[in-house]
């Protein structure tokens, strides 16, 4: 017990610099340095900023991760004594799961947390597609709103309308949820069949082929894998109606992004409303962001005050879990 005592507290690396109230359940649990700037190369100005801080980086136990850093081998090698990955995010696509299982290390995330807020987002980004939001406001701010025309920026009614949902998870349900409220008809594909959702929502389950061909507006709420990267590409779109609207909450790489460019271009499908692109972030000036018939958002699903603190919170928990060897509350590999 003594000794125990005595023993120092976990040092743990947080790679953003996070509101420091964000970062509260570290208190008295661990030593966290905290990155600086949002700035800096991971890891190698991370690691010169640890060591100036005249600590050691093998003795670092825990990382507390954002989505926009990879963690591979060669960053892991940089920390022989690492006890854990937390990942401020239900994603982990930016982490090297095998290495890490290899390795011994667990990943933690934050599911459930930020299911409203992005599932609030499909639906903001569904509406503002079916109602033509960006096109028509831009031409209101560029002066061009003379008069009101009766025939003018006709959108889409949701009411009776096929929102076809790929991925019936958690964010899946939760968009299927707020969009029989609008009175949609919900179909979905996905790996397992959710008859949670079939019964309370009467949601079908289709092929994937089916539901591209059935859906008025397709939401992608799928996890980036190797079975979902590029699964929206040019056969895909193709197979969309005409009339059909693409919203893609889920990761950019699960389209295929010139693919979708040509698709819009050449009225293969009707609209897009995306906030994730790949690349992420899409550079300025970008093909996608020309096109009036798309909307692109910077990857802000979850990016509400209240969501991002308390995914912060449970990535701190399980940062501090993991650093002290304890069971992670939300782990991915273990
Ligand atoms: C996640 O947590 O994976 C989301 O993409 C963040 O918004």
């Amino acid at each position: 017990m003594l000794e125990l005592a005595h023993s120092p507290a976990p040092l743990v690396l947080v790679t953003y610099p996070l509101p420091s109230d964000w970062l509260d359940p570290l208190k008295e649990q661990v030593k966290a340095v905290v990155a600086p700037t949002a700035q800096g190369r991971f890891p190698e100005d991370l690691i010169r900023y640890l060591e100036a801080q005249g600590h050691n980086r093998s003795d670092v136990s825990g990382l507390l991760s954002m989505l926009t850093d990879r963690i591979d081998g060669t960053v892991l090698d940089h920390f022989p004594n690492l006890r854990v990955v937390s990942n401020m995010a239900v994603g982990v696509d930016n982490i090297d799961l095998a290495e890490c299982s290899r390795r011994g290390i667990p990943v933690g995330h934050t599911p459930g947390v930020l299911t409203a807020a992005t599932a609030d987002m499909a639906m903001a980004l569904l509406l503002a597609a079916a109602r033509r939001l960006p096109e028509s406001a831009r031409d209101a701010i560029e002066g061009r709103w003379t008069t009101w025309r009766p025939a003018d920026w006709l959108g889409r009614d949701l009411n009776g309308a096929t929102l076809g949902i790929l991925g019936m998870g958690k964010i899946g349900t939760a968009i299927a949820r707020r969009a029989s409220a609008f009175r949609m008809r919900i179909v979905y594909h996905n790996r397992s069949r959710n008859r949670e959702a079939e019964s309370a929502l009467e949601a079908s389950f289709l092929t994937l082929d089916d539901l591209l061909a059935a859906s008025d507006f397709l939401v992608l709420a799928v996890s980036l894998n190797e079975s979902t990267q590029g699964l929206i590409d040019s056969p895909a779109l193709r197979r969309m109606k005409r009339s059909a609207m693409l919203i893609n909450i889920a990761r950019g790489p699960v389209v295929v992004t010139d693919d979708l460019v040509r698709a819009l271009q050449e009225g293969w499908i009707a609209a897009a409303a995306i906030d994730v692109t790949d690349p992420e972030p899409l550079p300025a000036g970008h093909a996608l962001y020309e096109l009036p018939n798309c909307l692109v958002t910077p990857h802000i699903g979850s990016a509400t005050a209240g969501t991002r603190r308390k995914m912060a919170e449970l990535a701190c928990l399980n940062l501090v879990a993991g650093a002290k060897g304890d069971p992670l509350p939300h782990c991915v590999n273990c």
